[in-house]
């Protein structure tokens, strides 16, 4: 009954509710930001799945009344609750996977940027308790602005030597669940079967579709190469404006972290060619990027990369560099004077 109520809400969801083989191998994961418009739909999907055997729920507040709640769902995910920084240490230790929605989101009028005076100091803070009780973890960041704040942490993971690229990512689900469903609908296709891959970053000119690699294969007109393209960078602010100031994308944003974090876990208990986008650090003339990336039983098992561009998708690149380098320089700055 369970299986078949979650598949209605989301198609993604049905291989780990019914999925039996591998919850022998379930695995502790922490959501720091629980009480939050993405913590709450977020860990309720996690709570949903055979691959979770506890969940941990940390915030400043109200984290008690959300564990209370979710824990009276009848799936095994053990929940836990814990509330205020002196529980921030109980809520980590023994984690597989930590993700981290807690910050602060925009309002009308605000880029991601504007977020990241509050958002900086509370990941620094955040990722420096999970360095000292679950340094093994993979770490997953969903606050913004991603295109900084992954690299603050990775800053502060290697201050505490024990930073591994294969274990801290930057969640860009979103990007590419938004990517499959306006492609969807332009050439009316089912959501669920298309995939286009998304590089860069998680921020305006810095999201770049490669809308010539989507899975099944399909031309665009100019004109609708250009607005599916200006849609995709812009679908947060879509969604920002929709709420008129009540926040961000939530519901959407929790969906997105629960695909990213099953493919994670199921990389972990060993299944082999999963495949999701995520910001990392890179090699290539960036030293952060977002690409395909495959998982593996340690995280990250290497970058797809991202195959040959088309002359369109090279100028969206170069659109992105000054942006996403700023970004990048933005965190270290940060992190060097937080350390
Ligand atoms: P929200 O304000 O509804 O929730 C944030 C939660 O974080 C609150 O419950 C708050 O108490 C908690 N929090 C604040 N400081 C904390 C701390 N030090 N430790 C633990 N928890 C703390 O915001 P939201 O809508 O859930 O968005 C959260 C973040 O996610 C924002 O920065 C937003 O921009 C970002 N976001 C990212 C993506 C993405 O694609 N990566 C998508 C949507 C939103
Ligand atoms: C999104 O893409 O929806 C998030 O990054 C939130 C935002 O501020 O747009």
């Amino acid at each position: 009954l369970l299986g078949s109520l979650i598949s209605k809400i989301s198609p993604n969801l049905i291989r780990c509710v019914s999925s039996s083989n591998t919850s022998t191998n379930a695995k502790k994961v922490a959501v720091l930001g629980a009480s939050g418009g993405i913590g709450q739909p977020l860990s309720l999907l996690l709570k949903l799945s055979p691959l979770i055997s506890e969940l941990s729920l940390y915030d400043i507040q109200h984290t008690k009344g959300v564990g209370a709640d979710l824990s009276h769902i009848e799936t095994r995910a053990k929940v836990k609750a814990y509330v205020g920084k002196e529980e921030l240490a109980n809520a980590l230790k023994g984690m597989d996977l930590v993700v981290i929605p807690a910050g602060i989101p925009r309002k009308p009028g605000m880029t991601r940027d504007d977020l990241f005076n509050t958002n900086a100091t509370i990941v620094a803070d955040l990722v420096t308790a999970c360095a000292k009780n679950c340094p093994r973890a993979i770490i997953a960041i969903i606050a913004n602005p991603v295109n900084s704040t992954v690299v603050i942490a990775s800053e502060i993971l290697k201050a505490h030597n024990v930073y591994d690229e294969k274990r801290i990512v930057g969640v860009t689900t979103l990007d590419v669940v938004r990517a499959a469903t306006f492609v969807a609908e332009n050439k009316g296709l089912d959501p669920t079967k298309v995939n286009i891959p998304i590089i860069g970053g998680h921020s305006g000119n810095t999201i770049i579709p490669l809308l010539s690699q989507a899975s099944p294969p399909v031309t665009f007109s100019q004109q609708d190469l250009d607005s599916l393209t200006n849609r995709i960078q812009n679908g947060g602010t879509e969604v920002v404006n929709a709420k008129a100031g009540a926040g961000s994308a939530t519901l959407s944003m929790a969906h997105a972290g629960a695909r990213f974090s099953f493919s994670v876990l199921e990389a972990l208990n060993g299944k082999e060619g999963v495949v999701e986008c995520g910001y990392i650090a890179s090699k290539g003339d960036f030293s952060y990027f977002a690409t395909p990336l495959l998982f593996g039983r340690n995280g990250v098992e290497k970058s797809m990369g991202f195959g040959k561009l088309t002359d369109y998708e090279k100028t969206l690149v170069e659109k992105a560099k000054k942006e996403l380098n700023g970004n990048i320089e933005a965190g270290l700055t940060f992190a060097k004077q937080y350390l």
